[in-house]
């Protein structure tokens, strides 16, 4: 079992080496943080008009409800603003943006389980970021946007951070993945039919979630075990979250020990420069490419349609 900081003031570095050794941080609102889930709420509220988004379940379909998500998901990805509130909070924490590279904002929904909980709003099962091809630097900045309730928030397993866990990471492919993303979207099928990385073993079911108040946020290292957990309250929950990686770390290699990940591609392409949303160096992503990285396959992902979940 790792630590767990509040509101600690150290210096970045430190930070993500706690953070690669399975401790996690959770940090208190800013006026970054709440300018950016004023955005999500401003957007979900307006899109859900004239009912609360979180009790949207009781007043429209499933399938009403997952067509609005497929415009609005996107929209909020794509919001200019969000690309300059992230490097704000990023500033807020004491990070150097030159060096401080994050994938785009997804915003997350979790319905109450027998609503809506596959395709759009897929409940993720435990799984490690870095069985989808996320390099082992990458850590996870997690918001949510209303109050949480221990029914509908994310959960850990901290037993698994230094314990590997039998799963099937192998059949994932990060370029095969996306090009069948964009199949799928073409076609506008609505079930989720791919294949994802699962653990091929019983997990001892222990969670423990944690509950920052709205606009508060849990760092965690990509390789942590979590899930959604199954919503079993009447609220829907809404999150956003944020992938980054240090230049430092990227090059040096430095992260969280990779205990069982075998996915193949890299997420390295999808990550833009805090300061300028600058790509990283190709021979920086080139120092995690392996031989699967071919031709057209690879390709730059920072605007990619983007209508799953996640991961
Ligand atoms: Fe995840």
């Amino acid at each position: 079992m790792g630590s767990i900081f509040i509101d600690s003031t150290i210096a970045d570095e430190e930070r993500r080496t706690r953070l690669y050794a399975g401790d996690i941080f959770i940090l208190s609102a800013t006026a970054g943080t709440r300018a950016l889930i004023g955005l999500a709420r401003q957007m979900l509220e307006e899109a859900f008009a004239p009912h609360d988004p979180r009790k949207i379940h009781e007043s429209k379909s499933a399938e009403d409800v997952a067509a609005i998500l497929a415009k609005l998901k996107p929209q909020f990805i794509h919001h200019p603003e969000c690309k300059k509130l992230i490097p704000q909070i990023m500033r807020e924490h004491g990070v150097d943006v030159d060096k401080l590279y994050f994938d785009v904002p997804r915003l997350r929904s979790a319905y109450p389980s027998h609503f809506l909980s596959a395709g759009i709003a897929y409940a993720f099962h435990p799984h490690r970021d870095t069985w989808y091809s996320a390099p082992m630097c990458q850590l996870n900045w997690w918001i949510p946007i209303y109050p949480l309730d221990p029914n509908n928030a994310m959960g850990f397993y901290p037993r698994y951070f230094k314990e590997a866990v039998r799963n099937n990471s192998e059949i994932y492919n990060y370029y095969e993945w996306n090009a069948r993303s964009r199949a799928t979207a073409a076609q506008h099928v609505k079930i989720d039919t791919r294949e994802q990385p699962k653990a091929q073993q019983e997990l001892e079911p222990v969670t423990v979630r944690y509950l920052p108040p709205p606009g508060g946020i849990i760092i965690f290292s990509g390789a942590q075990l979590h899930e959604t957990v199954p919503n079993t309250t009447q609220a829907a929950r809404y999150s956003l979250d944020f992938r980054t990686v240090h230049y430092d770390d990227v090059m040096r290699r430095r992260g969280a020990p990779n205990l069982d990940s075998c996915c193949t591609g890299t997420t390295m392409r999808d990550y833009l420069r805090a300061s300028d949303l600058a790509h990283l160096p190709e021979m920086a992503i080139s120092l995690y490419d392996d031989d699967t990285a071919r031709g057209e396959r690879v390709l730059y992902f920072g605007d990619k349609l983007v209508s799953e979940a996640g991961r």
